[in-house]
């Protein structure tokens, strides 16, 4: 039976790689890991090498063909043997028809505006579209108002009292009197009021005509937009975006719903005071960003995650160092851990949790239920013209559209990776396939960042999901500690991780836990993109004295000619 040669996969974001040259003839004699051909991609040149032995029979993508991976590039078997079968053609995929015009210009409603919706609205403008975003609360949607912005300006205090603290041992004598938490406060209602007037502003500058008000699916091409004095309108698009969004999700655990001491992560944003302890239930990003924050400001803080580690989606080995800083910092941590009920305790709040098959009791002023969240799309009425969804998770194909026509959906009310610049990348694809464009979301190139101190970020794939994948990958690491610019900022405190695949040295994935760790993987995450291999790591020059020395420096750990630490 004639084996199959076939387009390999070179890196995370190869779709199809281009026949340059064959090395093998047909009729040509071959044994496993002979050379047959050369192919390229946008960024390499590769040797595919023979995974059997016997004839090459039959040569069926000539050169110069661009083939789709894992497509058929010939057969090797034995001399004689018959096979058929051309290259299978690259997926067609489908051209969006042109969108239908009014007055010369698509009508486009996005409901919601957060980085999703507001992104997509801008985006569809930019396109030459007439576009109509209705917003139920305020612009900016949760990241502005009650997420990522609110959370990073309480980090970036905590982390300032923190350095305040430390001073002396860079030489500074200063004084810390505390934290003045009306002015904390303050500040953060300053940078959101100003970051949503300047959405605001952009929608004013793209011509968007913004509406207050709940939309609701009348029909497919209309929403109803309830406002706030209760007066109801009925609008028709050629396209819909649905952009809107999640709340957080609460845990049926018996006493958390009536207990005013339990919080989610809004409520956390804006206690009155400073807590003098906070339980955080959920080991998540949420909970471990804000038990950051707290423990800094000088909050006795307890987290109890359901699972055996820590955020979960980060790569395990930098997670469980992460979590020995924390305990070193005062932080007490519970795995395995479920809470089975909370109750009032005078003014406290008392959190039965069940640890290796016992009860524990701990009291807490407040209590974050932190469990992740869920999607906010009851109020659209999608059933109603048949919108699928799983349990209110709309589901959509790459280019954003849902099984109904000319309606688009993005971030978190898809459900799934619920992060604001996967909100807003999708946003810009839904714009562009609305207003007729032919473009597909790949979300091979997320970084998923942990505002933590210090802080953790990831793209790619982490050790734990390549082995999962059956992947061939070698490991890079470099220890902080050997980067000047690191030990002069944090002491040298964290890893930089290298996944690399063991053939092509393609980079499959970088774990950072330092100082700019979310700054730094921009460069891992253009690298994936660029299906770059450690060679390219390797070749370009960074600025020294820096913590990206160190990105280097683990890409040529990965094969093992680091410079500033002994190689094993
Ligand atoms: P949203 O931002 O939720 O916006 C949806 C909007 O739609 C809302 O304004 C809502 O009012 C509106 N809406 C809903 N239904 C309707 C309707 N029927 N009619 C009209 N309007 C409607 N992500 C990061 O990437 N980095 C971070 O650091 C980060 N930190 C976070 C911290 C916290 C505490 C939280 C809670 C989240 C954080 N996130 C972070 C997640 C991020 O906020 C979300 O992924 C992002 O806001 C999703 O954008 P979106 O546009 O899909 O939805
Ligand atoms: P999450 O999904 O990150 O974490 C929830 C955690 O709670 C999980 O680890 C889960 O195992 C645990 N859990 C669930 N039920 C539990 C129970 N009964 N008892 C104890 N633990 C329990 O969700 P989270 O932290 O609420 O955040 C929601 C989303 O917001 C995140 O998934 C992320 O997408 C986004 N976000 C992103 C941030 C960033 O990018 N820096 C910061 C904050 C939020």
């Amino acid at each position: 039976m004639a084996v199959e040669v076939k387009m390999p996969q070179l890196g995370l974001t190869m779709e199809e790689g281009t026949i340059s040259k064959w090395i093998k003839n047909e009729g040509d004699t071959v044994k496993v890991g002979d050379i047959l051909l050369e192919i390229t991609t946008d960024k390499l040149t590769s040797e595919v090498a023979s995974e059997a032995e016997g004839t090459l029979i039959k040569i069926v993508a000539k050169e110069g063909e661009d083939v789709p991976v894992r497509g058929i590039l010939g057969y090797i078997g034995q001399a004689g043997e018959v096979v058929g079968g051309a290259a299978p053609a690259a997926a067609p995929v489908p051209t969006a028809a042109p969108a239908p015009k009014k007055d010369g210009k698509t009508t486009v409603a996005v409901i919601g505006g957060g980085p999703g919706g507001y992104v997509a609205a801008i985006r569809a403008a930019q396109l030459g579209g007439e576009v109509t975003l209705i917003e139920k609360n305020k612009m900016g949607g949760t990241c502005l108002n009650v997420g990522c912005i609110p959370t990073k300006v309480l980090l970036h205090s905590a982390e300032a009292l923190a350095e305040a603290k430390e001073m002396a041992e860079l030489g500074i004598n200063v004084e810390v009197k505390g934290v003045d938490w009306n002015k904390v406060q303050a500040k953060k209602s300053a940078v959101t009021n100003q970051l949503v007037s300047g959405v605001t502003g952009l929608m004013k500058a793209n011509k968007i005509k913004v509406i207050e008000g709940v939309a609701s699916f009348a029909s497919k091409d209309t929403l109803t937009v309830t406002k706030k004095d209760g007066s109801k309108e009925n609008l028709t698009f050629d396209k819909i975006i649905i952009a809107a969004g999640s709340v957080p999700a609460v845990p049926p655990i018996p006493g958390v719903k009536e207990n005013a001491n339990c919080v989610d992560s809004t409520g956390a944003l804006s206690f009155e005071t400073v807590p003098k302890s906070l339980l955080v239930i959920g080991g998540g990003v949420i909970g471990i960003e804000l038990a950051t924050a707290y423990s800094r400001f000088g909050t006795e803080v307890t987290v109890v995650e359901a699972m055996s580690k820590l955020l979960p989606m980060m790569d395990g080995e930098l997670t469980a160092q992460l979590r020995k800083m924390m305990e070193a910092r005062g932080i007490k941590i519970m795995t395995d851990a479920k809470v089975q009920s909370v109750e009032a305790a005078g003014d406290a709040t008392k959190v039965n949790v069940e640890v290796s098959g016992k009860i524990e009791a701990f009291t807490a002023e407040k209590v974050l239920v932190a469990v992740g969240r869920r999607t906010d799309t009851e109020a659209l009425n999608m059933d109603a013209v048949g919108i699928a969804h799983d349990r209110g998770r709309i589901s959509v194909n790459d280019k954003m559209e849902t099984n109904v026509a000319n309606v688009y959906a993005i971030g978190d009310c898809l459900g799934k990776v619920m992060l604001a610049h996967v909100a807003s990348a999708q946003g810009e694809i839904a714009a562009e396939n609305a207003l007729g464009e032919d473009v597909l979301y790949d979300g091979a190139t997320n970084p998923s960042c942990v505002y933590t101190d210090p802080e953790f970020a990831g793209v790619g794939l982490t050790e734990e999901k390549a082995k999962e994948m059956g992947i061939d990958f070698q490991v890079g690491k470099f220890p902080l500690m050997a980067n000047g610019k690191s030990l002069i900022m944090n002491g040298g405190v964290g890893m930089i991780k290298f996944i690399i695949g063991k053939e092509y040295k393609e980079v499959l994935g970088v774990h950072i836990l330092g100082p700019r760790a979310t700054d730094l993987i921009g460069e891992c995450a253009l690298a994936i993109g660029m299906e770059a291999t450690v060679e390219d790591i390797f070749a370009t020059i960074h600025a020294h004295p820096t913590v990206t020395e160190a990105v280097r420096e683990a890409a040529l750990a990965a094969e093992k000619r680091a410079i500033h630490i002994p190689n094993k």
